[in-house]
């Protein structure tokens, strides 16, 4: 009954499994194309489109549909999005949906869908568009030419070799397809007037193209027999015809072999939106693999003078012969350095651009850029439990602005470009360095939008440490001059009512003459030129519509901050609104502060780490972890960093005996390498050690799957990153966290804990515990009440080897022959029997083992040791087999046989106690 509607399930077939929390969509397949439409979003996987809502709820899906009625299955898809006239119905234009497949025998199939309803069909025919490799490193987007309004198809297909589709009339390595029956030669058509050509000199890889006003970008890996990979670029004017348009290509190559890389590969790209230039980021792989990868920032714009030539593509029919050098694009800007970069998809919001970068790991990065390219801190938008790889495209959501279609292997998320709400305060608001957050109003964190009548302030246009900042000056006539600047970007209420309220316990601070508040300054001439030497507390409120903004400074005789040179009186000197140079504070002469003149050389003994155990950790962190090195002595703090992060996280030091201490390894938000240094008291961090931060354990089975109620049977989890878990615990005793007796990634063995005062089968679930956190394990764990071992019988097999047969009642807990151990024991000597087989007969498990004793005499009785528990087993008798027959029968034991049995037992244990 239960295979039976398990059966029917599968051949009903859902179309996609199911919604997932957090506004998820699991698709039957991997994706292998996406695209976002204002009212829709389109995926396809290998056998199936679907429709679905903004919120990824789904509208509808296909199979795929294919001409070939067997062939079904094989096909594979392309999907491009056509937006434009339909010709079939003049009243009829909104975009339309075309997806191209190709057949098992090579043969192209294209469909034009309703975007509206992707079950209607435009039309379709048996036409070769785009690769006939579904995995092919190919490209495909539409183009429009200015002077027509009129669409096209380009694909740029991957050329490897590989010789020329049975059914495609050409062999270029780039084609214009017509969308239309209008165009010149009929829909799908790629050629007009004349023949287009666009040919490879050898192999080329596409990873990106798009087309901005008249120029179309495309991005191909070159690999070389004898030379590394170049990363090439290839410009095309979108001229009046195909063969015009062809003719126009010139090249460039995009070059980091600045940044340390021989070999690059280009894995992934964006085009930042936003002129006049055109700036790009690609995802490179740095040596051509697939772990050391860094985003880096190109100007793009075309340089219309070039020669129309290039030295790996032609409009001609054969590429050899030529030999022209490309011109070399360097990068402007790496703006992140994280391993396993597969994805990047680039915004502007405001001044600001913005990256949204995805990884082989699962994790979303988020990474601010002004307009000088300073970065601000990366955040991670989203961290996968597992390790599925990010999707090469990420899509915004095109009608609200805030949200990011993300697919992992199967599955895609709806994410949001922002979690503003989770920061509580002004400042925790300010500091996240999010262009999309404003603090509103006076009480939260939102998006712009979301904060009505424009009373909200954010971070400024470009990259500042902090929110206000001050500079004190000193003039010839004495007078000191205290400037309050702000760092702020506000809301139309909010500028027409700013101000500054300085108070101290100074009378009349400030004097008349200082110049009224003007945004996004205030000044206050010192009306008293002598400062306490002990410093003046001032308190600052800056007020900006219906926010107050609170500030303490401690205004000092610049001169006054004087000591050793240290990174903490550098600092104490810069906040004071001095200036630091050669290492002395004075009154200030610039406006701008710089903190990092802070970081100083140090000639003291400086700490050194050797190492640190563990050094790969889960993403929970570890608790006491173990560092060795020299001069520890000072050191007070373990500074944790990432690459490029800019708030370093620290940990206090336990247990220093200045050549190693112990300390807990923070979580972290993200997967990835990140550095460490010890701190001294005086700021400076010393050392650079790796921690690798992985994904998070995990257990998918358990073997076997129950135990007995005494106890410490051993299991073996099954499951991932399974080295990372400290202890494991169960529902029933979760005081007691049972030690891993071994483990790797994908296996764990440990024993499990007793079942006291339980009677009966119960289930228990099982649970991981890595430092902080406790996980849950998908499997559980049976209890069972322990084996019953009912007889044994022994014989002489050969010259010195006894038999022993042990007999146990049959139960649900499948011991195996190595979970038992069992020795004869003859005059309190104990002899191992060697384990053979088991088997189960009639209610009965069997287990056969082998004594090697010389001995004539039987064994007096048997010790049986399963778990931590020992149990005794008596010599065959005429009364077991009686017992054992009753019991068999369900016939309720009687008293006398029972109270036989208790004196049996008494004596047995007797005996084992004397062992
Ligand atoms: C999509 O929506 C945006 C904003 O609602 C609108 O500006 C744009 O014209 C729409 N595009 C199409 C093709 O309907
Ligand atoms: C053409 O458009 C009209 C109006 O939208 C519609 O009623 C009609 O069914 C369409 N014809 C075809 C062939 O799609
Ligand atoms: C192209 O489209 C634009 C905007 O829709 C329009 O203003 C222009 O006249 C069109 N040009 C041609 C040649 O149709
Ligand atoms: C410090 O060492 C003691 C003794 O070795 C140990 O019990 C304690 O847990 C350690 N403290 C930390 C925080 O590691
Ligand atoms: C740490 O250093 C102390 C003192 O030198 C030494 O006794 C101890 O064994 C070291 N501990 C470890 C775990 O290396
Ligand atoms: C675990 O919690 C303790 C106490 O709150 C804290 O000191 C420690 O840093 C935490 N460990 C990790 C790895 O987060
Ligand atoms: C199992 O039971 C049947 C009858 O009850 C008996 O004939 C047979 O010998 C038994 N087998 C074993 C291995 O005990």
């Amino acid at each position: 009954m239960i295979l039976l509607s398990g059966l029917i399930f599968i051949f009903l077939g859902k179309p996609g499994r199911c919604l997932e929390e957090g506004g998820g969509f699991i698709f039957n397949g991997d994706v292998r194309h996406f695209a976002v439409a204002n009212d829709s979003v389109y995926v396809s996987t290998d056998d199936r489109l679907y429709q679905l809502n903004h919120d990824l709820t789904l509208v509808r899906s296909l199979t795929q549909r294919g001409i070939l009625k067997e062939d079904k299955q094989e096909n594979a898809f392309n999907f491009y999005r056509v937006s434009g006239k339909d010709e079939w119905n003049a009243t009829f234009s909104v975009n339309v949906l075309l997806p191209c497949g190709v057949t098992d025998n090579g043969c192209g199939y294209c469909e034009v869908l309703d975007l509206a309803d992707i079950s209607k069909v435009r039309y379709s025919e048996p036409y070769l568009v785009g690769p006939v490799n579904k995995y092919s490193a190919s490209v495909a987007f539409l183009v429009e030419r200015s002077s027509t309004n009129e669409t096209y198809i380009l694909t740029a297909i991957q050329q490897d070799g590989s010789p020329k589709p049975k059914c495609s009339s050409g062999s270029e390595a780039v084609y214009l397809h017509n969308t239309n029956n209008k165009q010149q030669g009929g829909i799908f058509s790629f050629s007009d007037a004349s023949t287009p050509l666009f040919k490879s000199k050898g192999d080329v890889s596409f990873v990106d193209g798009f087309q901005i006003s008249s120029i179309i970008y495309l991005f191909a890996n070159v690999p070389s027999e004898n030379e590394d990979n170049k990363v090439r670029l290839i410009w095309l004017e979108g001229k009046t015809n195909k063969a015009l348009t062809m003719k126009s290509l010139r090249g460039a190559s995009l070059d980091i072999s600045d940044l340390g890389g021989k070999g690059s590969r280009l894995l992934a790209s964006s085009v930042v939106p936003g002129g006049p230039s055109v700036l790009w980021s690609g995802v490179f792989s740095v040596d051509g693999g697939q772990v050391n990868t860094e985003l880096v920032m190109f100007d793009i714009s075309p340089d219309l003078t070039l020669k129309k030539e290039d030295p790996d593509f032609c409009s001609a029919p054969k590429c050899d012969g030529i030999n022209v050098k490309a011109k070399t694009l360097k990068p402007k800007k790496t703006l992140f350095r994280q391993n396993y970069m597969t994805s990047v998809l680039a915004v502007t919001h405001k001044s600001w651009m913005v990256f949204f970068v995805g990884t082989g790991d699962g994790q979303l990065f988020k990474l601010a850029v002004d307009n000088n390219y300073h970065t601000t801190c990366p955040k991670v938008l989203y961290r996968a439990n597992d390790d599925h790889k990010v999707f090469p495209k990420i899509h915004l959501d095109e009608v609200d602005h805030k949200h990011l279609y993300v697919a992992f292997q199967n599955q895609m998320k709806r994410v949001p470009v922002s979690k503003c709400s989770t920061y509580e305060t002004l400042q925790d608001c300010w500091s996240a360095q999010d262009p999309y957050c404003v603090w509103c109003g006076s009480n939260r964190c939102t998006f712009e939008e979301e904060c009505p009548d424009s009373d909200w302030l954010s971070i400024p246009e470009d990259y500042q440490q902090k929110m206000v900042s001050y500079t004190v000056t000193k003039d010839a006539t004495d007078q000191i001059t205290l400037k309050i600047q702000t760092h702020l970007t506000v809301g139309q209420k909010s500028l027409s009512n700013f101000g500054c309220q300085i108070s101290s316990s100074f009378n009349e601070l400030c004097s008349r003459e200082s110049a009224p508040p003007q945004f996004p300054q205030c000044t206050c001439i010192l009306s008293n030129s002598a400062l306490p030497t002990e410093g003046l507390d001032v308190t600052i409120r800056i007020r900006l519509g219906k926010i107050d903004l609170l500030e303490q400074l401690k205004l000092m005789d610049c001169s006054d901050i004087r000591g050793p040179a240290t990174s903490d009186l550098c600092k104490r000197c810069l906040d004071a609104g001095c200036d630091w140079s050669q290492d002395v504070c004075s009154w200030a002469t610039a406006e701008l502060n710089k903190y990092n003149v802070c970081q100083m050389k140090m000639n003291i003994s400086k700490p050194e780490i050797s190492s640190i155990t563990p050094s790969i950790v889960s993403f929970y962190g570890k608790n006491h972890a173990l560092l060795t090195g020299h001069n520890l002595n000072d050191v007070t703090r373990v500074r944790i960093q990432a690459d490029m992060d800019c708030t370093p996280r620290e940990s206090p030091v336990w247990n220093n005996t200045g050549v190693n201490l112990t300390f807990h390894i923070p979580s972290a938000d993200s997967k990835g390498v990140v550095k460490v240094c010890v701190v001294l008291p005086d700021g400076s961090c010393h050392g650079n050690t790796k921690i690798t931060y992985r994904s998070s354990p995990s257990c998918t089975a358990v073997t076997p799957s129950s135990s007995w109620m005494s106890g410490n049977r051993k299991i073996t989890l099954t499951g991932s990153h399974l080295e990372f878990v400290e202890g494991v615990i169960h529902s029933h005793a979760m005081g007691d966290v049972r030690l891993p007796r071994n483990s790797n990634s994908q296996n764990l063995i440990y024993d499990t804990p007793a079942a006291e005062n339980t009677k009966g089968t119960f289930t228990s679930n099982v649970f991981l515990k890595i430092a902080n956190e406790t996980l849950t394990c998908s499997t559980s764990i049976t209890y069972h009440p322990d084996p019953e071992f009912i007889s044994y019988t022994s014989t002489r097999s050969r010259n010195d080897v006894h038999m022993i047969t042990v007999k146990k009642m049959a139960d649900k807990l499948e011991m195996t022959p190595a979970e038992l151990t069992v020795w004869g024991i003859q005059d309190e000597k104990h002899y191992l029997c060697n384990m053979e087989a088991k088997s189960t007969h009639n209610e009965t498990d069997v287990f056969i083992c082998e004594i090697q004793s010389t001995s004539d005499t039987e064994f007096q009785h048997l010790l049986i040791k399963y778990g931590d528990k020992t149990v005794g087993l008596g010599p065959p008798s005429l009364l077991h087999q009686v017992l054992l027959t009753l019991r068999i029968l369900l016939i309720p034991c009687v008293t006398v046989a029972l109270v036989i049995i208790c004196w049996w037992q008494k004596k047995l244990t007797a005996e084992m106690n004397k062992l």
